[in-house]
């Protein structure tokens, strides 16, 4: 398949009453590789818009989350409340005012908003004849040429002048983010039916362990990860958790993926004989489903469930199932939700006063697909829940430095600029700096695997807690290699890493073999999890944003991985190497370890 650019910017008349205002232009982007515009979108059709309105301190919650983050500070631990956070990132007064007479002026009510917790984003659906006058632009049908994919959708939007200071930005309006798209970052080459009978769990036989470090490894585990061989690998042996009800474990879930009950209980039996019979919450957002049909069950969601709960039973587990896109029907009145999800998510969990300590999150997009303002506020949401004590883990994508396009000539490579320069491809929100992202291993002993994502952000910048790790790898990788491909300013990602390849999980009624950095969050996640319990059981707070303290740790925590690339956009990508890498990060977790390292303080 070739993606040809849809190079044609046609440049309409503006509509009289635009020019008649004081209008400026708020945002605009190229047209989108891979779309192609239709016809005027349908006046009637209604669309549900968010309002991003500045938040009026978030610098200072910033400082705050380094602060409680920051082993060395005295403030270590004390997340802020619910209350705390919302009072820091909730608008100006001003900019509550200006907003609100604006949507008045447009007939809107305040029964007609629907406003977040912090009242920072304000939702309202909003028939398209009427965004067209409010935003002072035109909508059109655009279409996805390869999925056929339609959306509702302009190029640029633009807001009266006195307005521009408090509103940050305003989506659906610029953004193509592809929901079906969003990788659900499997690897599903290695999605082979487990035709093996003699397959025992963790028994070994009488095949030798493989020597790792001080520890003996199944050598089963060389061909098959189960919870039994991340134990070992992981130096988690026989841990228990000792106050499970005080912490919890919470997984996402999109795209309708369901996380089906019958397999969670075939995989128990299979591999966590003491789990057979427990559950998890399930929770709705936004309308989700959870269709318990076998045929219906996902391979994401059962993975993520099954291994995130499977290794951190008996603490008890959340699964969110968040709505997908409703199909695109034209003249449909009834409002359409058409944004990507993760902001339907997380400002579905900052209503929540109680939110799971550890998140995993197997889902992710090219940066670039999302537009930087609204990736940069996403970003910021995530960071409320960080300062509230929860650690968030990412998958760090499945397509090395590049976007994971099957396609071998990696056509997506390059940027939406405008310029159509050669890229690597960073993966979102894994780039978020206040996230933890998570690359692959494969093997025992452990080397990175092919496939893992990592490089470098092209939105965020290097957060200071990663000056020294990442500084070194940079050092040492020469400014003229791969020049004009990554940004050697940005956030380096992935942070850790975990097994991503070979795992068996149950699905549809049969064991099969799995792998993606999907995999590897709910690992990571896991361990988070146990560690949580470690610190509550001991009367200490959850480890919340864990980067800086990661980061400081290092080697003394983590088994660095120095073998292996992770090839992409027609190159062979970075190689692990001793210390930070993108590609691994700073190595896989030595629970053993870690446990010491967060019993202190
Ligand atoms: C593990 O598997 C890899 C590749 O599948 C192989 O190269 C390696 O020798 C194996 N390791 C051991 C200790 O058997
Ligand atoms: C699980 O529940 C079933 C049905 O209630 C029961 O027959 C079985 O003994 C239980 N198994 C365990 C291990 O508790
Ligand atoms: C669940 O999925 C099945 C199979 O696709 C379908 O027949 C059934 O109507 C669905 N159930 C619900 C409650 O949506
Ligand atoms: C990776 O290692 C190979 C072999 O040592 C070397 O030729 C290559 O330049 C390295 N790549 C990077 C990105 O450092």
């Amino acid at each position: 398949m070739l993606f040809l650019r849809n190079s044609l910017t046609i440049l309409l008349p503006l509509p009289a009453w635009v020019l008649a205002s004081d209008f400026r232009v708020k945002e605009s982007t190229e047209p989108p590789r891979g779309w192609t515009r239709l016809a005027e979108a349908p006046s009637a059709h209604t669309i549900s818009l968010r309002i991003a309105l500045p938040q009026a301190d978030f610098a200072e919650l910033e400082r705050r989350i380094y602060q409680v983050s920051d082993p060395g500070h005295e403030l270590y631990g004390q997340h802020l409340s619910k209350e705390q956070v919302e009072a820091l990132v909730s608008p100006r007064p001003t900019s509550l005012e200006a907003v609100n007479a604006w949507l008045k002026d447009h007939g809107f009510e305040e029964k007609d908003f629907d406003r977040s917790a912090a009242k920072d984003w304000v939702n309202i659906n909003v028939p398209v004849a009427l965004a067209e006058k409010m935003l002072g632009t035109k909508y059109h049908t655009w279409r996805h040429d390869e999925s056929g994919d339609r959306l509702v959708r302009t190029t640029s939007y633009s807001l009266p002048a006195h307005l521009h200071e408090h509103i940050e930005l305003i989506q659906p309006t610029t953004m193509f983010a592809r929901w079906s798209a969003m990788k659900t970052t499997i690897h599903w080459p290695e999605l082979v039916e487990d035709s093996s009978p003699s397959f025992a769990g963790s028994a070994s036989g009488n095949r030798l362990a493989i020597k790792v470090a001080s520890t003996d490894v199944d050598p089963s585990c060389n061909q098959t990860i189960t919870i039994s061989c991340l134990k070992q690998l992981y130096k988690i042996g026989d841990y228990v958790p000792k106050s499970p009800r005080k912490t919890s474990i919470g997984i996402t879930g999109y795209l309708e993926e369901f996380a089906n009950l019958a397999d969670l209980q075939s995989f128990y039996n299979d591999q966590v004989k003491p789990a057979v019979n427990s559950s998890f919450k399930f929770v709705s957002v936004k309308g989700g489903l959870n269709n318990q049909t076998l045929s219906e069950a996902g391979a994401e969601a059962n993975l993520d469930v099954q291994f995130a709960f499977g290794l951190s039973f008996p603490i008890p587990g959340t699964f969110w199932s968040t709505a997908g896109r409703p199909p695109f029907i034209p003249d449909l009145t009834t409002p359409t939700n058409t944004n990507e999800p993760y902001l339907d998510w997380v400002d579905f969990v900052l209503r929540q006063k109680e939110v799971p300590h550890s998140i995993s999150t197997s889902y992710g997009e090219p940066e670039q697909t999302v537009p930087r303002k609204y990736a940069e506020r996403v970003c910021h949401e995530l960071a409320q829940l960080a300062a509230r004590g929860v650690s968030l883990m990412y998958s760090s994508g499945d397509g090395g430095v590049g976007d994971g396009s099957e396609d071998p000539a990696d056509h997506l490579c390059f940027t939406n600029d405008g310029k159509n320069t050669h890229r690597f491809m960073p993966t979102f929100p894994a780039t978020c700096p206040f996230v933890t992202a998570v690359g692959g291993t494969n093997d025992v002993p452990e080397t990175a695997v092919f496939f893992s994502g990592g490089g470098f952000s092209d939105y965020f910048k290097r957060p200071f807690y990663q000056d020294r790790a990442v500084g070194k790898f940079l050092e040492n990788t020469p400014s003229d290699l791969y020049q004009g491909l990554y940004n050697r300013a940005g956030r380096g990602f992935p942070d850790v890493a975990a097994q991503g390849r070979r795992f068996r999980i149950w699905w549809r009624g049969r064991a099969v073999s799995i792998g993606g950095t999907s995999a590897s969050a709910p690992v990571f996640a896991a361990i988070v999890a146990l560690l949580n319990d470690v610190r509550v059981s001991k009367g200490l707070p959850p480890l919340g944003f864990l980067n800086p303290l990661l980061y400081l740790i290092g080697p003394l925590g983590f088994n660095d991985i120095t073998q292996g690339n992770n090839p992409g956009c027609g190159t062979p990508g970075f190689n692990a190497t001793v210390g930070w890498d993108p590609i691994t990060g700073l190595g896989t977790p030595d629970f053993s370890k870690l446990k010491a390292l967060v019993s202190g303080h």
